[in-house]
């Protein structure tokens, strides 16, 4: 069995871009794009897969996070060509075919590359190009074919005569080259030309010349071989890969209410029968159970929520764990660390951090619950705050099953109510409540008989 190893390509700035970060790192429905051609490479369970990079290095490496990958630094970016030469050290002792994928190109499938690294193999080809047909060619590398159809180079849009420019059919920047002719072609490789650069599609032009075996791979769906170059071809990318996404849900049974200001990035998954309005993020990891509802305004990140649940219009959420039937909103905002059990409603101005709220507890308008574990079946009453921050330290409360909280209640903690108690409204509680009982703390009221008439009199004599 022949060996493959995988080069990934990341070491330019992206000039383009106009960046100060590596174009890499840059987003596509809010994944680094360096992560798609690596989740691609790491499928094809290569022997080796090594990324260069250059440019924000570290930038990219933190952006890769722990995945398997051996590093090569190209210090300064001369060419696609001097960045394989720069990868050489670490295939020295390897004998096999190298997959050189471009980080700027996002799109590219999984089936894609390994029909081309089959075809490659079967053709017993030297190098093989995966190529497609574009209405708008413009910028990419042409293929120049001779008569008979072979392939004998590639040249760039900056270096291509006006009758070059008229071909259509482009270089994706995605290879498979035997390793040995390819380290071989890239020392001979010059930078004559309009970019001063060495040039990696210029190994085809070599094999050519030393009668190599070129093959290429049309692609039916020039859609995947599509690269990032300006800010605004990311913007186009990300609609397309977003109505990509929205038909691949609806299409799974999910109702998508303005597809068009529908933004759920490639992770999330919908259950089926849910239904959602516009405006709506689904971010991250997030998980959403069947037949739930969301009704817009929508911005939720990392959460999981199981069936049934209900997002009223306007919230906001991250890092939340909701069970079935759950309903947040209208305006709600729940944040990190946050556990909402069975049939939990949250309602209006309500903010929850932190916290674990048991089976069916309503929390329902205008309260800050934070570092709490609330039981089940209780009450919070309207304008609750948990007082958690001292300056220093931020402490807890704890709140039983069945307790009623009156409203504007403050809980200073850190504190603890027994089940079954009641706290009277407007109550300060700086004590645990023993279990059963009512904790009452404001001021007892009292009324001045005739106080009013002689106010009123007073300021009348002035
Ligand atoms: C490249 C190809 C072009 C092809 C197109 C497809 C070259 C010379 N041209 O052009 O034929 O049609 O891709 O998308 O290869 N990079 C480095 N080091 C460098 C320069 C670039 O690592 O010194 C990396 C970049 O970070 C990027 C990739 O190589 O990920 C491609 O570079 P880019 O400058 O975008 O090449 P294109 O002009 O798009
Ligand atoms: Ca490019």
């Amino acid at each position: 069995m022949q060996q493959l190893g995988v080069i990934i390509l990341a070491a330019g700035r992206g000039k383009r871009m106009r960046s100060d970060r590596p174009k890499v790192v840059h987003c596509l429905n809010g994944v680094p794009l360096i992560l798609y051609p690596l989740g691609i490479a790491q499928e094809l369970k290569p022997a080796k897969i090594v990324a260069v990079v250059g440019y924000g290095a570290e930038e990219v490496k933190r952006a890769c996070g722990e995945e398997e990958i051996t590093w090569v630094v190209q210090n300064e970016q001369l060419g696609t060509g001097h960045a394989v030469l720069c990868a050489r050290e670490t295939f020295t002792d390897f004998s096999g075919d190298l997959l050189i994928l471009s980080g700027d190109v996002p799109l590219i499938t999984g089936s894609t590359l390994a029909s081309l690294v089959r075809h490659h193999r079967e053709q017993k080809s030297t190098v093989t190009l995966l190529t497609a047909h574009l209405e708008e060619p413009f910028g990419y590398g042409r293929i120049l074919r001779d008569s008979t159809g072979h392939v004998v180079r590639i040249t760039e849009e900056r270096d291509a005569n006006e009758s070059e420019k008229k071909i259509d059919e482009v270089n994706a920047g995605i290879y498979a080259v035997a390793c040995e002719f390819l380290f071989t072609a890239l020392k001979g490789l010059t930078n004559n030309n309009q970019q001063g650069e060495f040039y990696l599609p210029d190994i085809v032009g070599e094999a050519a010349r030393s009668k190599k075996r070129i093959e290429t791979v049309v692609m039916a769906h020039p859609q995947e071989i599509l690269g990032i170059n300006a800010r605004e071809e990311l913007a186009m990318m990300e609609r397309s890969l977003q109505e990509k996404i929205n038909r691949r849900l609806m299409e799974s049974g999910v109702t998508l209410k303005d597809p068009l200001t529908t933004y759920i990035e490639e992770r999330v998954t919908v259950g089926k029968d849910s239904v959602i309005g516009p405006n709506t993020h689904l971010s991250g990891r997030t998980v959403l159970g069947e037949r739930c509802q969301i009704d817009g305004n929508a911005y939720v990140v990392d959460s999981r929520f199981g069936d049934d649940v209900h997002l009223k219009f306007n919230v906001v959420i991250n890092g939340c764990d909701a069970a079935d039937g759950v309903e947040v909103g209208p305006f709600a905002h729940i944040r990190p660390g946050t556990e909402l059990k069975g049939n939990v409603h949250i309602g209006s101005f309500v903010e929850v951090k932190n916290s674990t709220v048991g089976n069916g507890t309503k929390a329902n308008h205008l309260s800050y619950i934070g570092d709490t574990v609330i039981g089940q079946e209780s009450n919070i009453g309207a304008g609750t705050i948990t007082c958690n921050y001292d300056g220093f330290d931020k402490h807890r409360t704890t709140i039983g099953d069945r307790v009623q909280v009156g409203s504007n209640t403050q809980f200073v903690a850190p504190v603890a109510v027994g089940n079954d108690a009641y706290i009277g409204a407007g109550s300060t509680v700086t004590r645990d409540v023993p279990p059963g009982a009512l904790a009452l703390s404001r001021v007892a009221q009292k009324h001045i008989a005739g106080w009013v008439e002689r106010f009123r009199q007073m300021h009348r004599k002035k």
